[in-house]
């Protein structure tokens, strides 16, 4: 694509940090030690802001671990309580001479009061930053407010501190971008208007782009900005470039809208997840949980995420490190599964929501789009709140003003950068013209969708939407024991103990599992309970990767075809990335960090190049995705028998057909039967593997396999006796495998000692296999060693 001459918007709004319009601004943090105390008075303690009420009353001891065993039900009064944070601060300069002062409270909730030097402020302009929970109410008549993977603990409090800003006029003279790898410079045109610049790349030089990861760098710049305001200032911001587009155009000879994004002119797949908040209480979100969080999306071939629209609008850090990681960020604003006012102060207090959460954020190129709100436009469609046919149209109406009428237009003022979606899931330009409210938003046809199914077969891809774009679908599995200890006693460790029950959020979510599971494997029985507990949490965990990886691998390798109109999928998000407590959940990163066998699976159903097997009708089909630009062809087919540890068969691949980059085709068919027959195989005897090359005959991504039963059904998968020797290399250690028979989910657990192996969850059909460890904590071999657990799929039954 030529650079040179086109315009690009520059991707600062020139009021972050420092200057709003063209007002300098400064602040004073008000952070520190404040006073917290209840409504009678019975509670009075100090409090660091930032900060929350349940963190303050942890650390003062009034309160145990919020998340040990049931005490989530034990603390809900907290919650219903009225608290409030107080302090004394005495004005001084700079704040003097200023025309205007402003108290900014950031991620305030609506339930918190704030006195000020006696003054008591009521609610805040950033009121509903917080969650907004769904209401339900349990079996005991008792109401609640969370959704169904946490705990119902709204975060209350300062979490993101206090501080008096006051501006000042601030007249522009020179703009300048200075790219921070090189010492070039080139002028940018006095073009400021409003907040945002146009960017006119007058010079030769090329402005180098921003690009999400996995297609290139994302290279910053420096803005200068030469300003006047009592004498002469320089102020200096980092940005970055790149253009965004979603493009809904008529598919040629097909029904239905396309629905993919294009960064910098290039139609970009997205991998991902979903993003919900890290902690119940956000003041505990450290810089290094998000570092840790970001880099394990970064490590598994993740491009994108998207913040979802019930959670918060995450702290600066998250997006300065999406930006810096290349990771696109699908922006929700937060509402969710719910009907919400429309009367005029509410209306007005959300108008400044978005204009607050559009100037704070814009600058950001990671995000890629902005969303109204969660699944509202789908349960208005499909009526979840039992809305009269008569009231049905004062609820669109209502829908209409609020995200139509008000979020969409005050965005379209302040940000013209990026696209604007009212819904997700929703049928985008095709919803607008059935006037916001689709008659099915899910319409694989157009838009996004959200999908999940729990009793269909996971690994008979009939049963997914061969949708645009999946931005949510998923299967929850349990987190492991060393997570689960943190929170747990003996007593409560059995799958169907009031424990398991209680941690479990979404209705029937334990039996569903096992019921998924039982399709493919023999569940866990044995006669040791623990065993049995311990078997499971892995059982779960096995059928949630495979199912993942299922459907997964289904939209990746419909990109580029359009079958009966459907397909040229572009996005694969699955729900969920990180989870909130200990408890089960479709998370694939536990609470602490550590990765579930989905996260790894994840690895190599995301890598930038991928071979996909499946069955159609009578034949086997592989089909090659690649997200690079170079050639693919497919190296041989191996056919195992699961009792033997060497190939009993290899195909070789007689006529290559190559791939293109950026594209999913069919590079294999035969039918099924005369292929195991000419092995000597049967489904339930043998398994396939399969992996791609590139021209020089070299293996590109990762070797996947294909099962041709279900593995309860398999014949011949043996007790293997799996060793391990552990050394250290540099950082890392090496944990170093032998077996003595294939062993399909092999599992590596090193219980408390944190950090993450280079593979796991792995088929292992060779006799020996070298793996890496990355500690995320100082150890080394011997506590290594002590802790390693193995488990493979025949240990469990
Ligand atoms: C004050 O409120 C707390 C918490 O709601 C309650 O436990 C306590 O009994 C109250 N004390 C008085 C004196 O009313
Ligand atoms: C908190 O304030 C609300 C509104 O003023 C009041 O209705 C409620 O009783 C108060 N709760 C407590 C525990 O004092
Ligand atoms: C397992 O294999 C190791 C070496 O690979 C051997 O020393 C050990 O005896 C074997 N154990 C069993 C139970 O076969
Ligand atoms: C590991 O396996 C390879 C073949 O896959 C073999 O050549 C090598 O000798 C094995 N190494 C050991 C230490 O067993
Ligand atoms: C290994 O680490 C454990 C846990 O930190 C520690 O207790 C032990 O002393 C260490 N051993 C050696 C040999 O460093
Ligand atoms: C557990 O199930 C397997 C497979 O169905 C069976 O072979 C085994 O005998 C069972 N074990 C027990 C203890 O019931």
């Amino acid at each position: 694509m030529a650079l040179s001459g086109a315009i690009f918007y520059l991707l600062v709004s020139l009021n972050v940090g420092v200057l709003s319009g063209n007002r300098l601004k400064s602040s004073l943090s008000l952070d520190g030690k404040w006073r917290l105390q209840n409504s009678n008075g019975s509670l009075s303690l100090g409090a660091q802001v930032p900060g929350c009420v349940h963190s303050a009353l942890l650390q003062q001891g009034v309160i145990q671990d919020p998340y040990y065993r049931f005490n989530d039900v034990f603390y809900q009064w907290i919650a219903l309580e009225n608290w409030t944070y107080t302090t004394i601060f005495s004005l001084n300069s700079p704040f003097r001479y200023t025309n205007k002062q402003l108290l900014i409270f950031d991620g305030i909730d609506t339930v918190s009061t704030i006195s000020l030097n006696g003054i008591t402020l009521g609610q805040t302009d950033n009121m509903f930053q917080s969650y907004v929970f769904c209401v339900w109410c349990s079996l005991q008549e008792q109401c609640s407010f969370s959704w169904d993977w946490g705990p119902s603990f709204p975060t209350m409090g300062l979490w993101k501190g206090v501080r008096l800003e006051a501006f000042d006029l601030f007249q522009i003279i020179q703009v300048s971008a200075v790219p921070l790898y090189s010492r070039s410079h080139s002028n940018i045109k006095n073009g400021l208007s409003k907040d945002q610049l146009q960017f006119m790349d007058r010079v030769e030089s090329k402005v180098k782009l921003w690009w999400p990861r996995g297609h290139g760098d994302q290279p910053l710049y420096w803005i200068s900005i030469r300003g006047y305001q009592r004498g002469e200032e320089i102020l200096n911001e980092i940005v970055y470039f790149r253009t965004v587009e979603l493009v809904q155009e008529p598919i040629p000879g097909n029904p239905g809208l396309s629905f993919y994004f294009q960064i910098n002119g290039k139609a970009i797949f997205l991998k991902g997840s979903n993003w919900i908040p890290a902690h119940s209480f956000l003041d505990q979100v450290t810089e290094k949980t998000l570092r840790n969080l970001l880099q394990s999306v970064a490590d598994a071939n993740m491009n994108a995420l998207r913040v979802w629209g019930g959670g918060v609008y995450e702290q600066d850090l998250f997006y300065i490190l999406c930006d810096q990681m290349g990771i696109m960020v699908w922006q929700d604003f937060m509402f969710a599964c719910a009907l919400y006012p429309t009367e005029q102060d509410f209306i007005e207090s959300v108008k400044e929501e978005v204009i607050q959460q559009v100037g704070r954020l814009k600058s950001h190129p990671s995000i890629i789009v902005w969303s109204g709100n969660n699944e509202n436009e789908a349960a208005l469609a499909t009526d979840w709140f039992d809305i009269p046919m008569t009231e049905r149209p004062k609820y669109v109406k209502d829908y209409v003003t609020l995200y139509v009428n008000n979020i969409r237009a005050v965005v379209l003022e302040e940000d013209q950068s990026r696209p604007f979606l009212v819904s997700s899931p929703t049928n985008g330009v095709e919803s607008e013209q059935e006037g916001w409210v689709a008659e099915d938003p899910y319409d694989p046809l157009y838009g996004d969708t959200h999908f999940y199914s729990y009793t269909h077969d996971c690994s008979d891809w009939r049963s997914f939407p061969r949708t645009r774009f999946a931005s949510e679908y998923g299967f929850q599995s349990w987190p492991s024991l060393s997570t689960l200890k943190q929170v747990s006693i003996e007593y409560d460790r059995k799958y169907d103990s009031a424990f398991s029950s209680h941690r479990q959020h979404h209705d029937d979510g334990n039996q569903q599992m096992l019921q998924q599971a039982a399709l493919h494997y023999h569940l866990p029985n044995s006669t040791d309970g623990f065993k049995r507990y311990t078997d499971t949490l892995y059982i779960t965990q096995v059928m949630q990767a495979q199912c993942v990886k299922a459907q997964t691998e289904f939209y990746r390798r419909s990109r580029s075809e359009v079958i009966e109109g459907k397909g040229l999928t572009m996005g694969a998000l699955y729900w969920q990335l990180n989870d909130i407590w200990q408890a089960p959940s479709w998370s694939s990163i536990e609470f602490g960090g550590k990765w579930k066998m989905l996260h790894y699976f994840a690895q190599n159903f995301f890598a930038p190049v991928l071979p996909v097997g499946f069955e159609d009708e009578d034949d086997f089909f592989i089909y090659a995705v690649s997200d690079l630009s170079e050639d693919l062809r497919l190296a041989s087919i191996y056919l195992y028998s699961w009792s033997k540890m060497h190939p009993v068969c290899s195909i070789l691949n007689k006529q290559p057909r190559l791939i293109p980059g950026g594209s999913a085709f069919s590079i294999y068919q035969q039918p099924t039967e005369p292929l195991l027959d000419g092995c000597g195989c049967t489904r339930e005897s043998c398994f396939l593997t399969f992996h791609l090359e590139d021209s020089r005959g070299q293996q590109v991504g990762p070797t996947n396999y294909h099962f041709l039963s279900p593995l309860k059904d398999a014949q011949g998968i043996l007790q293997p006796n799996i060793t391990a020797k552990v050394w250290k290399h540099n950082e890392a250690f090496i944990v170093f495998l032998q077996s003595d028979a294939i062993a399909p989910f092999v599992w590596l657990d090193v219980g408390t000692v944190l950090g993450r192996f280079s593979a796991n969850g792995f088929l292992m059909a060779t006799s020996n296999i070298t793996v890496s460890f990355y500690p995320w904590r100082p150890t080394n071999i011997t506590e290594l060693s002590q802790s390693l657990l193995i488990t493979t799929l025949r240990d469990v039954y």
